[in-house]
This record gives C-alpha cells, structure tokens and sequence, in this order.
C-alpha cells in the first residue's frame, strides 16, 4: 500500500506537471485561445479548470521533463513508446486543447484532448493508468464537489465542454462521464456528494443510448431518498450547444421537468409494444423484469410493481410470482 501510494504520488507529479506546461503553453498559443473564445469561453472559467494547450510536434513534453526517456512518463500515459522503433518516445497529445482531468482530491489523474479543428479522433483520454479509470472517475467532479451541495442536485453530462460551458452559464454542478457509458461506480461515487443525479446526455441516438445506459447504472441506487431524473434535449443539441444558445432559464425549465426514474423505467420497457395485444402486454410484462428487479427493496419498487401490474393487466402478485419463476433457470 506504501509503495502504491508513492506511485500515486509520482504519477500524480508528472501529471501536474504537465498540467502546468499545458496551461502555460495555451497562454503562448494565439490560436488556441482564439479557438476557446470561439467556443465562447471566458478565461476565467479556462482557469479555473486548468485548461491548457498541448503543442504541435512530436516531442513538446521533452522541454518540460528532461526525463523524457523515463518509463514514468509512458506509464502516465502522456508519452507513447513506439512499437516499430525500439526506445523511440513521442507525446501522446499533440495539438489539442488539454482538459485536465482531477480525482476527488484534486490530484492530476489523467487529460482529454481536443482537437482544435474537424480532425479525427475529436477527443483523446489518457489511457487506463494505476492512478485512472475512465469506469470510475468523472470529469470535472474536483471542481463540483462544493456546488455540489449548495444546488443539491448534480448534472451529468456526455462531455468535457458540457461541463465547462455549464459552469460558466450558472451550473457549476455538473460533472461528465469520459467518453464511456456510465457505470454503476460512477453513480456509487456521485451519490456521495448528493442524493439527487440529473442526468442530461446529448439529443442524438448515441445520448439516448448513453441514458438507457445510465438507467442501468443507477437503478441499484434508486433507494426512497434519492431521486434520479433523466432530461431529454431537443434533437442536435447537447448542454453546452442548448444553453448557449437558449440560456441558463430555458435550461433550467428542462431541469425541472426532467423525467424521473420511474417513469423513464416504464417507458423505456414499453417501447415497442403494442398494449393493445396480449402479446404486447406481455412483452412488456418480459422487458420490465430486469429493470424492476434491479432496483433496492422499498416504497418505490412496491409503486412500480403496482403500476406495471396495472399495465400489463395482471394483479401484482401473479406479476411478482411469474417474475420470480421465470428467474430461477429451467433445467
Ligand atoms: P464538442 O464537439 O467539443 O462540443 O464535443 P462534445 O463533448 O459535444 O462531443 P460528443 O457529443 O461528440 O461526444 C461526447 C463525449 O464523448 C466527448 O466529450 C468525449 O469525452 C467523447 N468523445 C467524443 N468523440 C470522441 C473520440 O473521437 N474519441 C474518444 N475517445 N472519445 C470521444
Ligand atoms: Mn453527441
Ligand atoms: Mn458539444
Ligand atoms: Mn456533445
Ligand atoms: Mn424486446
């Protein structure tokens, strides 16, 4: 445990070097800040999430760390060793805007980056490290932690500029998930902050995936003193585009009229089937199981069992004795 702690600190300290260097170098970057602006972010929000700019060329970290060549610096993830030529090293992030990413101490973990055009990938993430786990942290979580409890919810987004552009416009409770789905860890570790989770992904197909994702991931947690809401964008938008372009109140009525668990449970198991048919009913009956048996013993799953029961035309008991025997596997 010493020894791993010590890692920690070390990889921490390259990270937070780096860090550093990344936020100096976008200080010296004309078009990198042109590129912020652009986005229509204000410099002191760039600054208060240690924004930064990671150069052109192969080998910018060479300057900052004369141990260039140290393993330390592959194992951070922030230098690249070469499989084609042996011993040959290169930076891992190149020519993009650097987002810092903090664990819950504010500790250095890991960086996304951006490209500053249409190029692709869009967004890199540093790789799984001893010290980060895209499954277990959340961007922006170190800057949330406060805002947190004094707006009593959190919000949690697909992205890095969500976020930012959130905190900037009066929404300094937001966190991001890292380009991977939301796990059940992710939630686990929100709901120590707060007992209330708004989850707000982008109006797009993959946004609707990452919800049902998300739904998932939380409904171990929906205890009866937690509430979990789910808010739809239009079509196109993400957070960041929608309350640019629409403002903090036109954002906040979605905020209050976000979907709650419940009900985003009974749509999600209904979608598709026609209750009109037996069949349907059925179907519904079949979709609704997992979901129902996911959530903790207590008020709101007895409320649910209620209501699909209704749905699916069968008294609550027959509903809960045939989930239950269609749980035990038929030898
Ligand atoms: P902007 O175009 O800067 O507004 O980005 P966005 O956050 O709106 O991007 P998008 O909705 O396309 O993706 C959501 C999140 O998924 C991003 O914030 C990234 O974390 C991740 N992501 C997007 N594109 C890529 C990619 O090409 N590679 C990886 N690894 N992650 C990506
Ligand atoms: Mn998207
Ligand atoms: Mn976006
Ligand atoms: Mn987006
Ligand atoms: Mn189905």
């Amino acid at each position: 445990a010493a020894a791993a702690r010590q890692k920690q600190a070390t990889l921490g300290d390259v990270l937070a070097r780096a860090g550093a260097a990344y936020k100096a170098a976008l200080k010296r970057s004309p078009r990198a800040v042109e590129y912020l602006k652009g986005r229509g972010l204000s410099g002191e929000v760039a600054r208060q999430f240690g924004l930064g700019y990671a150069p052109e060329g192969w080998r910018g970290l060479a300057s900052v760390f004369p141990e260039y060549d140290d393993p330390l610096l592959v194992e951070s993830g922030l230098v690249i060793a070469s499989e084609d030529e042996e011993g040959k090293r290169y930076d891992r992030f190149r020519d993009r805007i650097m987002f810092p990413i903090r664990n819950v101490k504010g500790e250095h973990i890991g960086f996304g980056g951006r490209v500053l055009g249409d190029e692709k990938p869009k967004y890199l993430n540093s790789p799984e490290t001893p010290v980060f786990s895209k499954g277990r942290e959340l961007y922006g979580l170190f800057e949330a932690r406060t805002p947190l409890r004094e707006h009593g919810y959190a919000l949690v987004t697909e992205g890095y500029m969500d976020v930012v552009a959130l905190a900037q416009l009066g929404f300094p409770n937001a966190v991001a998930t890292l380009g991977t789905a939301c796990t059940a860890e992710h939630v686990h570790k929100l709901f120590r902050f707060t007992d209330s989770v708004v989850f707000s992904f982008d109006g797009d197909a993959a946004g609707r995936r990452a919800a049902r994702k998300a739904l998932d991931a939380a409904l171990p947690f929906a205890n009866d003193t937690r509430s979990v809401k789910f808010l739809f964008l239009p079509a196109e938008h993400d957070p960041d585009s929608f309350i640019r372009e629409f403002g903090a109140e036109a954002f906040s009525r979605f905020v209050n009229e976000a979907t709650p668990l419940s009900r985003f449970l009974i749509e999600s198991a209904r979608e598709g089937c026609d209750l009109g048919s037996a069949e349907g009913r059925a179907h519904l009956s079949s979709n609704a199981r997992p979901l129902w048996s996911a959530l903790p013993d207590g008020a709101l799953k007895q409320q649910l069992l209620a209501e699909i029961a209704g749905l699916v035309q069968l008294d609550m008991k027959a509903l809960q004795d045939l989930w239950a025997a269609s749980a035990t596997p038929r030898r």
